[in-house]
């Protein structure tokens, strides 16, 4: 691993009113990052939030319009050069060049890092065997499955042992087995200090992976915090129903509002329920039951859980983070849902 820069005794990233627009579109507004060495942030946002063109300027593949960012406290405007040489990047589009095999794209990555011919064999291997590619490492890659690409593509972000690695959505797409495969590489990695920024839709895997959590939106931070600070926002458990009659939703939404100062969420498509209760979530439960059945309304799988980042996530934007086409309403809040 490069050594890391002596004099710079501050954060592995630092980002300071970071504005980016591209013509009449603001894709970041104003953000402020700060990620300690050996340190992983999630970046979360639904899509269109910013968080790519954040990475990218991090990455100095975009300048930025106006603002600060330093990597190791190189500033990714006026030293690109020095930020390159201790980064690593797998990108949501990926790098892999389709013609050429798994091991001949790792080659060439290591000759654009300067690596001798020697070295550059030699973590090529290395990386095919980490990555389980080993028996695929000869086949050109345009044969290769979606989730060895991805991890193809993870595996060229390291060929230089980056000091800090940016990972856009790495996991999009994968199935549940091939995801958790690639959170243990990921692990592995952060405890050989790798300082990483890891952008992602999935909660789960912000909650998994992430010691600090960043919640943009519209190209603004609008929470952070850790993953369980973040669930306390909510402000308590979850209430959580179907309403059988799901045309009757908003109206079962209505009486039982007076539970909680918390706005309810709503799926009108599946008919559910979930509304954030403080204290006392066994007499919430109770006065659902009267209240549902003084209106003929028929609940299903009525229930008190602990909140996850999904309720974080639908508290702070009015929408689920997996799917911006989710048909989220909450009646109290008019334009919540809207579209961008
Ligand atoms: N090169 C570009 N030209 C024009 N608009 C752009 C460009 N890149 C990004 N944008 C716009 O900037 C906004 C932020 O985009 P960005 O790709 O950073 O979002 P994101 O959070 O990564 O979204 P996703 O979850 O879909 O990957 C969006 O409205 C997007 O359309
Ligand atoms: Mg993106």
């Amino acid at each position: 691993m490069t050594s890391p820069r002596t004099d710079w005794s501050g954060p592995a990233i630092f980002v300071e009113d970071v504005h980016k627009s591209f013509g009449e579109v603001r894709a970041l507004a104003g953000i402020d990052l700060v990620v300690e060495r050996g340190k992983v942030l999630g970046l979360l946002g639904p899509n269109g939030a910013g968080k790519t063109t954040a990475v990218k300027i991090l990455t100095t593949l975009l300048a930025p319009d106006t603002g600060r960012a330093l990597v190791e406290g190189r500033d990714v405007v006026r030293s690109p050069e020095a930020v390159r040489e201790i980064i690593g990047l797998a990108g949501q589009s990926a790098a892999i060049q389709e013609e050429l095999t798994g091991r001949e794209n790792l080659e060439i990555m290591g000759r654009l890092y300067h690596l001798d011919a020697a070295t550059r064999e030699r973590r090529a291997v290395e990386l095919l065997e980490r990555f389980d590619l080993i028996d695929a490492a000869d086949r050109p890659t345009k044969g290769y499955s979606g989730g060895m690409q991805r991890r193809l593509d993870l595996a060229l972000s390291l060929v230089a042992t980056p000091q800090v690695l940016f990972l856009d959505e790495p996991t999009t797409g994968l199935d549940p087995r091939s995801r958790i495969g690639m959170w243990d590489v990921i692990r592995e990695l952060v405890s050989s200090g790798t300082t990483l920024l890891l952008t992602t839709q999935y909660l789960e895997e912000a909650d998994e992976l992430a010691d600090e959590i960043v919640v943009i939106d519209r190209g603004k931070v609008i929470a952070a915090g850790t993953a369980h600070e973040l669930k306390n926002r909510v402000g308590g458990d979850i209430l959580e129903f179907s309403v059988v009659e799901r045309d009757r939703l908003a109206e079962a939404a209505e009486a039982i509002g007076f539970l909680s100062e918390a706005e309810p969420v709503l799926d009108a498509e599946s008919g559910r329920l979930a509304l954030a209760v403080g204290g006392d979530g066994s007499h919430a439960l109770v006065e659902t039951v009267r209240r549902l059945d003084a209106l003929g309304v028929h609940s299903e799988g009525l229930g008190i859980r602990r909140p996850s980042l999904d309720d974080v996530f639908l508290a702070l934007t009015g929408h689920a983070a997996e799917d911006e086409e989710t048909a989220v309403t909450s009646p109290r809040r008019p334009g919540a849902n809207r579209r961008r």
